[in-house]
């Protein structure tokens, strides 16, 4: 048996980033107050899926989307043998392929989704100018966003219990550690060594992400996340009605009083 290094740091840290960004913006996502940050994290998701399609493109050999086994074929063969200890798949079996795909594939749209329904809803972010249309009502986008919340929870579910069964049913194989501390145990030395290449993009991704981050704490009214509406402060324009009368007379702004 060899210790090989099969998920390289920075497929580690994308993993352990992407989990605790979808979860920040699950919790972020109820709350009408909390919206702008939700918006944040989603788009800090988008450049963690963009990092991981690149580095499924350009990264170590098992990150490779060219390692995954996506093949029905393959995927029946798999399911058939499951209960055999003997390990064929190095980087991800075919079940967990399919469902890693799948996941990405999903975050994206709930991504586009969600900017989508941002723009045409709240007039809020580079989709602002759609809610002077008639579609500012329209809430197709907002339903097709949480029915896809619903899907990415079945998905993660699946690999979850994918994880799980794993450990149950190939606990040599040592799969659930091995997305923390990168090594796995294989038959074969299967290691992988990142080239310059590859650890500066990763670099430059990293970079990119936390700037990103930065960049919202510093200027929170960038064109991600602003409203096309200049918000009214009805305490400068008129004082003396919001202490006197607006406890009971509601307020509209003064252009649309005669
Ligand atoms: C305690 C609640 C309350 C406060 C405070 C109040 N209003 Fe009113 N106001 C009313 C109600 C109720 C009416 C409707 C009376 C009616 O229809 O007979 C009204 C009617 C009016 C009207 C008449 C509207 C119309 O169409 O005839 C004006 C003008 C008005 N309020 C101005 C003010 C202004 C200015 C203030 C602040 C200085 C103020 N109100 C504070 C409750 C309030």
């Amino acid at each position: 048996m060899n210790k090989s290094y099969i998920w390289s740091l920075p497929t580690r840290a994308f993993h352990i980033l992407l989990m605790v960004f979808i979860l920040a913006a699950f919790l972020t996502g109820e709350e009408d107050e909390l919206l702008n940050y939700h918006a944040v994290l989603g788009y800090a998701v988008l450049i963690l899926i963009l990092f991981r399609v690149v580095w499924g493109i350009i990264g170590p050999k098992h990150s490779k989307f060219k390692d995954f086994p996506l093949s029905i074929a393959k995927a029946k063969e798999f399911t058939k043998n499951i209960f055999d200890t003997k390990q064929k798949y190095i980087g991800h079996n075919p079940a967990a392929s399919f469902v890693m795909v799948a996941i990405l594939i999903t975050i994206f749209l709930i991504i586009v989704t969600g900017a989508l329904a941002f723009g045409i809803q709240e007039g809020k972010g580079i989709f602002s100018f759609l809610n002077d249309s008639f579609f500012r009502k329209m809430e197709l986008f907002e339903e097709i966003h949480e029915t896809l919340t619903g899907v990415l929870i079945a998905l993660i579910a699946a690999h979850l219990l994918g994880v799980l069964s794993d450990k149950l049913l190939h606990p040599k194989h040592g799969t659930l550690n091995s997305i923390f501390s990168g090594y796995k145990n294989t038959e074969n030395n299967e290691s992988i060594k990142l080239n310059i290449f590859q650890k500066a993009i990763a670099f430059i991704f990293l970079v990119l992400f936390f700037a990103f981050l930065i960049f919202n704490l510093i200027q929170p009214k960038n064109i991600l996340i602003a409203s096309k509406y200049e918000p009214i402060d009805y305490m400068t324009q008129n004082e003396l009605f919001v202490t006197e009368c607006a406890s009971c007379h509601t307020l509209y702004p003064s252009k649309f009083v005669a």
